[in-house]
């Protein structure tokens, strides 16, 4: 964890002086109960998962029966690991308790779907959004406004209700929802970045630019065609 993050853990134990072994033993009692707890609460999120993949499936299925094909091309769910929840929550500001994690972080469980046509993209979030059971908490249109570095995606928070036997938890969903031309430059710039950790060589740079601005190019040409595969147009209202 990184120093202040140490040192923060250490003030709030013990007002700010080095802490005695048994302050150390403490605190280190207090982050392995965090885990332990995350242990069991992970299943939660998993559920959570399962209640949103269940409406994508949903939506799939309707599609390609009344049309014969699918605006999501596929689907990929994602569950952090308990450690690298524990390793986000120090890296992160705030209290190192499992309330105060749970409610800074937001995508312990993640849904990607990956859609032919940009349009779809915008389909899935609104339909979904609209859904009663359903809240939206926060979007982040990567695509209408793309990063700095490129990257372009439509990103939601939701919050589905799973019905547990003795109480009904809200849980938090990250939705990505992106072509896949989006995905394809986003994944490359993901291992990319992984191996150079972030420091990419001038000329790499250069390239991965080039191939933000393709994909984009590549998805309004395919936006254009995709009138000849959808007459009467479903998705996206185009
Ligand atoms: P976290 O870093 O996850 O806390 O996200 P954030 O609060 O900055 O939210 P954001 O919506 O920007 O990013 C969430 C997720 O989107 C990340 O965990 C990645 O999976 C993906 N993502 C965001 N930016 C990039 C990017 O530049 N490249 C790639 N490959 N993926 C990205
Ligand atoms: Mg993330």
């Amino acid at each position: 964890p990184p120093e202040h993050r140490v040192r923060e853990l250490v003030t709030a134990r013990t007002g700010g002086h080095v802490p005695t072994p048994a302050e150390q033993e403490e605190i280190a009692a207090g982050l392995r109960q965090v885990y332990e707890e995350f242990i069991a609460l992970r299943m939660h999120y998993q559920f959570g998962i399962d209640e949103v993949l269940t409406k994508v499936e949903v939506l799939r299925k309707e599609f390609e029966q009344m049309h014969d094909y699918s605006p999501i091309e596929h689907v990929r769910t994602r569950l952090k690991s308990v450690e690298s929840l524990m390793e986000k929550a120090l890296r992160t500001e705030g209290e190192m308790t499992v309330r105060a994690i749970r409610e800074r972080i937001h995508d312990i469980a993640g849904i990607r779907i990956t859609t032919s046509f940009v349009a779809d993209a915008y389909w899935i979030a609104d339909i979904l959004a609209a859904q009663g059971d359903l809240e939206v908490l926060t979007v982040k249109d990567y695509i209408a406004s793309p990063k700095p570095n490129g990257y372009r995606s439509l990103h939601l928070i939701v919050q589905v209700p799973v019905y547990l036997s003795t109480h009904v938890e809200q849980v938090p969903v990250e939705l990505q929802i992106r072509t896949i031309a989006m995905d394809f430059w986003a994944s490359t710039e993901h291992k990319l970045s992984y191996k150079y950790e972030k420091k990419l060589p001038p000329a790499l740079r250069a390239e991965l630019d080039d191939a933000a601005r393709v994909a984009d190019e590549l998805d309004q040409r395919m936006e254009r065609l995709r009138g000849e595969i959808r007459p009467q147009a479903a998705p996206g209202g185009g």
